[in-house]
């Protein structure tokens, strides 16, 4: 199959392919995702067959309007309301217990709720509304790399599986978006992202986060938790934030013939240039919206490298605010291991 690059002009043919069951993945704020119509439960199944992803996870509905929750959903809520005036459009997933029968199994992996996202780019809800249908869409990426975010990752990953890619540029966000679960009782994070904690809390009151992102042990409320994810082929360790013991770990590494790369900010690169064999420079000077833009992107440079590192070390901040969801992608990275 042909995997054609489509420009903003040339949006209607992505809409033609959509509405009769094809794949094309699209732009967002946070990731590219891989489009099917919600509503098809065939083309839904062929989106979990080009990532291959297991089945047991569900995908995100993005709609391109709030009030394409009520066909779903029924009525929504206070707090459901106060979230989507003040997020949507935007980097933010709510989970809602939905109407049966509403969704097919496919979707929603047999769960009684569902995941909905109003998505903060032009062409891509230009695409839904022209499509006039709501759209799946998980990261546009084979399942366990790195999310896409950019045209040229999803064509790396998926040319020959899908239909066409609608081209946005490079995503602003470059972090999947929040998950919030709103299904019971009590708001709760089963995914950190760019609308942080703090943020929820000044709009609704208190959030919790799954206790699987505090522990670590307990099973994820979102089944995609429990894969092992963003990784590259090859290993990733991480810096401590306190230590920045990066002269320690570089001469480790040399000790037993490993080659080294880096992924950290421009200062550390330039200090370490003449000892290492590959770096990428995550950010100019440490910021972490900066970092988090451009951390997919620099995993994934580490297995296009002509002449491949063993090991490469990763920067790390302290775990808050924005950070944790920057945190939360590249512990998986690195599964979890510190120098
Ligand atoms: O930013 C994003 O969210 C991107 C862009 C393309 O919109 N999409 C994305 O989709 O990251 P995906 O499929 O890679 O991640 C969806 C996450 C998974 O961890 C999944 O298990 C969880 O949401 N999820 C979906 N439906 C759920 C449900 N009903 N209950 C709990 N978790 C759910
Ligand atoms: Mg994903």
């Amino acid at each position: 199959m042909e995997t054609k690059i489509f420009s903003e002009k040339e949006i209607e043919e992505a809409t033609q392919l959509l509405r009769n069951g094809k794949l094309v993945a699209f732009p967002t704020e946070t990731v590219y995702g891989l489009g099917a119509d919600a509503l098809n439960p065939e083309a839904v199944k062929q989106v979990y067959l080009a990532k291959g992803r297991p089945s047991d996870n569900p995908l995100i509905v993005h709609i391109a309007d709030p009030k394409d929750l009520v066909a779903f959903v029924g009525s929504v809520g206070e707090t459901a309301q106060k979230l989507i005036r003040h997020f949507w459009p935007g980097p933010l997933t709510l989970i809602f217990t939905i109407n049966p029968g509403t969704l097919s199994g496919v979707v929603t992996g047999n769960l009684p709720t569902a995941a909905f996202r109003m998505p903060n780019h032009p062409l891509t809800l230009e695409l839904i509304e022209r499509t006039g249908r709501p759209l799946v869409g998980p990261s546009a990426n084979t399942s366990g790399k790195p999310s896409p975010t950019s045209v040229s990752h999803v064509f790396h990953d998926l040319s020959g599986k899908i239909s066409g890619i609608v081209d946005g540029g490079i995503t602003t966000v470059g972090l999947e978006s929040t998950v919030l679960d709103l299904s019971s009782g009590q708001p709760t994070i089963l995914r950190p992202g760019a609308v942080t904690k703090e943020a929820l809390e000044q709009v609704i009151g208190p959030v919790a986060y799954d206790n699987h992102l505090i522990t670590g042990t307990t099973q994820p409320k979102a089944p995609g938790m429990k894969y092992k994810h963003y990784a590259p082929n090859v290993t990733v360790i991480l810096i401590d934030v306190e230590k920045q013991n990066w002269q320690e770990a570089i001469d480790a590494a040399k000790v037993s013939g490993k080659k080294v790369g880096l992924l950290a900010q421009e200062k550390i690169i330039q200090q370490y240039a003449d000892q290492i064999d590959a770096g990428y420079a995550l950010s100019q000077t440490g910021e972490i919206g900066e970092s988090m833009q451009r951390l997919f992107d620099g995993l994934r440079s580490f297995d296009d490298l002509s002449s491949p590192v063993d090991v490469v070390y990763a920067e790390t901040f302290k775990e808050e605010g924005l950070a944790t969801a920057y945190m939360n992608r590249l512990k998986k990275a690195a599964n979890h291991r510190f120098f």
